[in-house]
């Protein structure tokens, strides 16, 4: 148990050195560099395909880390609650990111847009889940939690759980064939989720 509890705590040590601007530096940085990338020729033949889907990756990635905070804390001790903000933010970036490329560079006449919105499933689901990011993103500040108070912040931030699962089968349902990696992201949200209900030794 010894040099478990050491790397846990080093570990913990280690997370509540980096301050929660370097990830917001991070994850802006990211996303300028892959739209300059973008426009200068160093995202391949397809840039508005290519940044629509790092953008969606980058997105993707931050929601299940995001969910990850809480089990490896209640499980494992691991306490990365200092990022959770800064995750949940910088995914609502992202996927903000990821929408504007495909509203502005890839569908842009607004009929094409109506029809893609109504017609195409996995982009309702998209924006079902970018729709219910916007309250999450506007209350996570300290003002909105003191204004909310602990349960209701909580109870409304329990949203997560229902935009990653949007977010993941979003994903599998644009893909043409059956796919490793979507199930594995699914499988991932599945068993965070499980983790929060499943009792504890
Ligand atoms: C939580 C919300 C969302 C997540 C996590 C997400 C994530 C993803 C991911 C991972 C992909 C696959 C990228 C690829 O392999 O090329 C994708 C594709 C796509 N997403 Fe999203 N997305 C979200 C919301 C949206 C919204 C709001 C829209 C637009 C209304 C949208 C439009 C698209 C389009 C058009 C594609 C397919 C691109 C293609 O045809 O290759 N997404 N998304």
């Amino acid at each position: 148990m010894g040099p478990a509890l050491n790397i846990v705590g080093r570990c913990n040590g280690a997370a509540r050195r980096v301050p929660e601007w370097m990830l917001y530096a991070g994850a802006g940085g990211y996303g300028v560099w892959l739209f300059y990338a973008g426009l200068t020729g160093g995202l391949g033949v397809e840039p508005i395909k290519e940044l629509e889907h790092r953008y969606g990756m980058a997105g993707l990635w931050l929601l299940i880390a995001g969910l990850a905070v809480s089990p490896l804390r209640s499980r494992l001790g691991l306490n990365f609650l200092c990022w959770r903000r800064a995750i949940g933010l910088a995914a609502f970036f992202f996927i903000l990111c990821h929408f504007l490329v495909w509203l502005l560079l890839d569908v842009q006449q607004p009929a094409a847009i109506a029809k893609d919105l109504i017609k195409r499933p996995y982009i309702t689901l998209g924006m079902g889940a970018l729709i219910l990011m916007l309250p999450l993103a506007l209350s996570s500040n300290n003002w909105a939690m003191r204004k909310l108070g602990p349960l209701r912040w909580r109870r409304l931030h329990q949203l997560t759980y229902a935009v990653a699962l949007l977010g993941c089968l979003h994903y599998l349902m644009q893909l043409r064939g059956l796919r490793l990696e979507p199930l594995v992201y699914g499988g991932a949200i599945f068993l965070l989720l499980a983790l929060r209900f499943l009792p504890r030794r």
